[in-house]
């Protein structure tokens, strides 16, 4: 059986059998795999608790899937082209042959150092292909690997180590970034002054930036690496062991760690891959997202290798050296599969199309989209000058937590609609429930984006505490996954993502949760008390606008209090959670009760000057007209 649908017809034909069979539906898609022991039972599962086992009693690597049952036959075809961040560098390629060796070696060094089946390994590497190897690596021995984005802070970083209590670090000098490096050695040392779970770091050396070594514990990748054997045998896994651990924000508190296993995710990851993307044998392939999220994961790294795919790996950004780069490596590559983020988009239109027209975009067949709500005038941008109106737009909509694609067209199958994620996949059984928590049957329709039915890259718990799985996704609507989106069904059925309904904003297509920018923010000395709301921002999607209550005993000047503000966010999470601005004020809007009234801050940073709604339970409502006042 293939995996492959091939018309809107076939996709109906499936949808149908997965929803009156999914037992049947899984395990036979299941079966195309490399198993080396079959499951006892395919799916079993009960959401209140919640547990969810697919597989169940299977025994696999997932790496002998994504490796070695492709070396016979496609043992000398690109697995990556590796494009660097500077066009005039050397750029590389690797073959599933040599991927495979480079992987048993590594994951021999991991061993050498004592890593064993569920240690967990943290990365924090640039996009560059020992990045990949890495993730390989630890999976071929069953190590549980968790990626953070180089992006991140050393206390961020510092915060997930020790989460996961990783005994190894995986990481490199330093990144290239555009004309920027940012020494990533030093964040790591910075980080490790507050863990003490970690016994190596291993570091791979790519800019070249002599990063201080610690003896004894530090080890330089390249050494370590060469002088092991090339071939390494698979950990023999349970469908259910743990695959890797990817940390995210929510609503509350620090970020969880979501956590994905083997023989789901593996079945998951490809088959969607195969199907929303059209992948044809000699295509290439590329998806632009860091490995640092979730896109990486399942398209850059899982998906693409089990389905025996050709991709290209970049290790830039879209706008060096200039805005065309994107659409020269399309070129470059002759790419047949696109797959990026709206902001990058929108971002790209500014640029105008005489960039865009420079190149040579003929190979394009499908182009994608993820992360975000893409709104029209992109979407329509897109596919007018990227795709040249012959590209079907997949809008995909999916979560960290969801592991795979969820709603999205099949490639040129499924109808299409600008804005609109569309159908859900095989699989795939969204419901929207209104204020009651009741499910609308109807179309034409809004409400709370649920899942009724498990699907086998659905989250299993988030790690070290099972039951926050549970209140985050599966309390508010007993018997269901719930998203935290909210989406409108259209009188076709398909659906359109309209944002996130709790306290998570999305800028640029990477996820915070507000309460976590306001913790940082709250370190600082200046700091009494902040509100954090996203609000609509042209390139990013959502802005992230800060009020915030200041101690300003000694008078220091507007500007230097926000520059500090700015600094603990960017010394708590990282640049790419600064906010777009800061607006100091003498008190938060609240309730009687204590309760900061978000919904008030969001419209004020949405630019309403007068319209709040109810503000009969505010217990000062002259607060609501200083801010207004000086709301930026
Ligand atoms: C949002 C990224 C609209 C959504 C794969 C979701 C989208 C959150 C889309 C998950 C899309 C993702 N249209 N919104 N096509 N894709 N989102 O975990 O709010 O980083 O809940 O996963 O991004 O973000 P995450």
């Amino acid at each position: 059986m293939s995996l492959r649908i091939n018309s809107f017809e076939e996709y109906q034909i499936s949808y149908e059998e997965s929803t009156l069979n999914p037992e049947k539906f899984w395990g036979d898609i299941a079966a195309t795999f490399q198993w080396n022991k079959k499951w006892d039972t395919v799916l079993d599962w009960n959401f209140s608790e919640p547990r969810v086992k697919w597989f169940d009693g299977g025994k696999m690597n997932i790496t002998e899937n994504m490796l070695d049952r492709h070396l016979e036959k496609k043992g000398d075809q690109i697995a990556f082209y590796w494009e660097p961040n500077d066009p005039n560098a050397k750029q590389k390629r690797i073959t599933y042959s040599t991927l495979y060796h480079e992987v048993c070696k590594t994951a021999n060094a991991l061993k050498a150092l004592g890593i064993k089946k569920g240690d967990r390994v943290c990365i924090y590497m640039p996009m560059v292909l020992e990045a990949i190897v890495s993730i390989i690596a630890c999976a071929r021995i069953g190590a549980v690997h968790s990626i953070v984005f180089a992006g991140f802070s050393s206390t961020a970083l510092a915060d997930r180590i020790n989460d996961a209590q990783a005994k190894l670090v995986i990481t490199a000098d330093g990144l290239n970034r555009g004309a920027k490096k940012i020494h990533l050695k030093q964040m790591v040392d910075d980080a490790l002054k507050a863990c003490n779970s970690v016994t190596d770091v291993i570091v791979f050396d790519c800019i070249n930036c002599n990063a201080d070594m610690l003896e004894g514990r530090d080890h330089d990748y390249t050494t370590l690496i060469q002088q092991m054997p090339d071939t390494c045998k698979a950990e023999p896994m349970d469908s259910e062991d743990l695959l890797f651990i990817l940390y995210t924000s929510g609503s509350t508190g620090k970020p969880k760690g979501v956590v994905h296993t083997c023989g789901g995710y593996m079945v998951y990851t490809s088959y969607s891959f195969e199907n929303v993307f059209q992948y044809e044998e000699n295509d290439v392939f590329w998806c632009t997202a860091d490995i640092g999220w979730i896109t990486g994961h399942s398209y850059i790294v899982y998906g693409p290798l089990l389905s025996g795919a050709t991709s290209v790996v970049f290790e830039g950004i879209p706008t060096y050296p200039d805005s065309g780069r994107f659409w020269a490596v399309c070129e470059k590559y002759n790419v047949n599969q696109f797959y990026t983020a709206p902001t990058a988009i929108r971002a790209l239109m500014g640029a105008g199309l005489e960039v865009v027209n420079q190149y040579n975009l003929e190979s394009l067949k499908v182009i994608g989209s993820v992360g975000e709500p893409i709104n029209e005038e992109a979407w329509q941008w897109y596919y007018d000058h990227i795709g040249k109106k012959k590209c079907p737009v997949v809008d995909t909509w999916w979560q960290t937590e969801t592991g795979g694609i969820m709603l999205s067209g099949l490639g040129a199958h499924s109808p299409m609609n600008p804005t609109h994620a569309g159908y859900p996949l095989p699989g795939i059984q969204p419901v929207l429930l209104d204020n009651n928590g009741a499910v609308i049957h109807e179309n034409d329709v809004e409400g709370y984006l649920c899942m009724k039915f498990p699907w086998p890259s659905v989250l299993r718990t988030t790690y070290g505490d099972h039951n926050r799985c549970k209140n985050v996704y599966f309390s508010n609507y007993e018997g269901y996954y719930f998203t935290g989106d909210g989406a409108k069904r259209d009188r076709n059925g398909m659906y359109r993502i309209i944002g996130r309904v709790d306290d998570v904003i999305n800028v640029s297509g990477h996820r915070f949760g507000t309460a976590e920018i306001e913790d940082a923010i709250n370190t600082n000395e200046f700091a009494i008390e902040s509100a954090v709301v996203g609000y609509p921002h042209a390139i990013k999607g959502q802005g992230i606008y800060a009020y915030v209550v200041v101690n300003d005993a000694n008078q220091t000047t507007t500007e230097a209090i926000k520059n500090a503000l700015m600094n603990s966010v960017t010394a708590g999470i990282g640049k790419i959670a600064k906010p777009d601005k800061i607006q100091i004020v003498s008190g938060l809007p609240k309730t009687r009760s204590g309760k900061i009234m978000r919904r008030i801050l969001r419209k004020i940073a949405e630019g309403e000057k007068t319209e709040f709604g109810d503000t009969s339970t505010l217990l000062d409502p002259s607060v609501v007209e200083e801010i207004v006042n000086h709301s930026i």
